[in-house]
């Protein structure tokens, strides 16, 4: 039996966590459930982004499913604060040409490890009326560990290259130190291969030669940018899964947000929360039911008959996930 804590937040969270909690319940593996609110909503009602409590069940429970919040004007980002808290360093996400669907190559496979937990997401911005200033942290220790997690996780998917992206030509110091950190941890695994590259030359390589990417790392602001635009080479932010991984939890969370163009239609597509519960299943160590609900996804979406908008059709979020459903049982 797992303890699963439960965060849907704002918008289409609420709509994706329903399908993926439909999908839970049909599989032959036990949960119990604990249900933490944050986000726009929860701010609206208790005055904080991130109650205590959702961080308290977050820390108790064995993985914590987050669907996405809304930005609440002059507060914190909970979910960034929220990866903070549980210390889940590594956001691991995974992007993959899927048959059926429109990508722009179809021999895409590659993941994206971004650090999580500094960076220009420190959010420790101030000034004056004239100037702001946000302020970059880049520690030694927080760089050699993602990257390390990197070059494990290459270890992992049996893949032979690490990328390391910055932009260490003009962030001289902090980027001096993420690439130099990525370079002192590779010496320990002669096995793989290593590159780096400038973010913006970067942003042009995933358009023009995505397919020669294994494992790229990078700090949060880049990694965060380059994931979407890597979710946009394969069809979308409705199919782009995340997990964040730290030494004592996991936080699994799409890498969109809470869509507000089309939250209240039920037309999110699934598939992104329901890859983010697969990724849960694998670090719970249920190997078999994460492959199986990746087979599922993949063989509705190469059946063409049942999407959501976002991938040309005309399904609800609950038709997809019924679809997937039946591709397990
Ligand atoms: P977004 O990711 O919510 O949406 C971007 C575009 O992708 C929209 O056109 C949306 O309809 C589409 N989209 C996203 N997920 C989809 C899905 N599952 N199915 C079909 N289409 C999908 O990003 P946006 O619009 O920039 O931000 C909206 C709100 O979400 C903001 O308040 C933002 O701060 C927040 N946000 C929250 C995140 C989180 O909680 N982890 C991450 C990113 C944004
Ligand atoms: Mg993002």
């Amino acid at each position: 039996m797992y303890n699963i804590a439960i965060i849907s937040g704002d918008g289409i969270g609420q709509e994706v966590m329903d399908s993926c909690e439909y999908l839970l319940d049909k599989l032959d593996i036990e949960f119990s459930f604990d249900y933490g609110e944050a986000g726009f909503d929860c701010f609206n009602k208790n005055g904080t982004t991130l109650p205590e409590e959702t961080v308290k069940i977050a820390n108790k429970s064995d993985a914590v499913l987050f669907g996405a919040s809304t930005s609440t004007p002059g507060q914190p980002s909970p979910i960034i604060n929220l990866r903070k808290a549980l210390n889940v360093y590594a956001n691991i996400r995974p992007i993959r040409s899927y048959r059926g669907v429109n990508c722009i190559r179809d021999d895409i496979d590659f993941v994206i490890v971004r650090e999580n937990t500094e960076g220009l997401y420190s959010q420790v911005e101030y000034g004056d009326e004239e100037k702001m200033i946000a302020e970059r942290h880049i520690t030694r220790s927080a760089s050699e560990r993602i990257s390390k997690a990197a070059f494990n996780l290459c270890i992992k998917r049996e893949e032979s290259k690490v990328t390391c992206v910055h932009k260490s030509n003009v962030l001289k110091k902090t980027d001096g130190v993420f690439k130099e950190s990525f370079y002192k941890v590779a010496n320990d695994y002669p096995q793989i291969k290593t590159e780096d590259y400038y973010v913006d030359a970067m942003a042009m390589y995933l358009v023009t030669q995505p397919q020669n990417f294994d494992v790229i790392v990078s700090s949060n602001l880049f990694g965060d940018i380059l994931s979407d635009e890597s979710a946009g080479l394969v069809g979308g932010l409705g199919l782009a899964p995340s997990g964040n991984i730290g030494d004592h939890n996991g936080l699994f969370e799409p890498v969109h947000g809470s869509a507000p163009d089309i939250a209240g239609k039920y037309i999110a597509n699934p598939c992104s929360m329901i890859l983010s519960a697969s990724m849960m299943l694998d670090y719970l160590g249920e190997w078999e039911t994460s492959n199986d609900i990746k087979q599922a996804v993949k063989k509705v979406m190469a059946d063409c008959k049942i999407r959501t908008p976002d991938l040309g059709g005309d399904a609800t979020t609950m038709d997809v996930t019924k679809a997937i459903v039946r591709e397990l049982i």
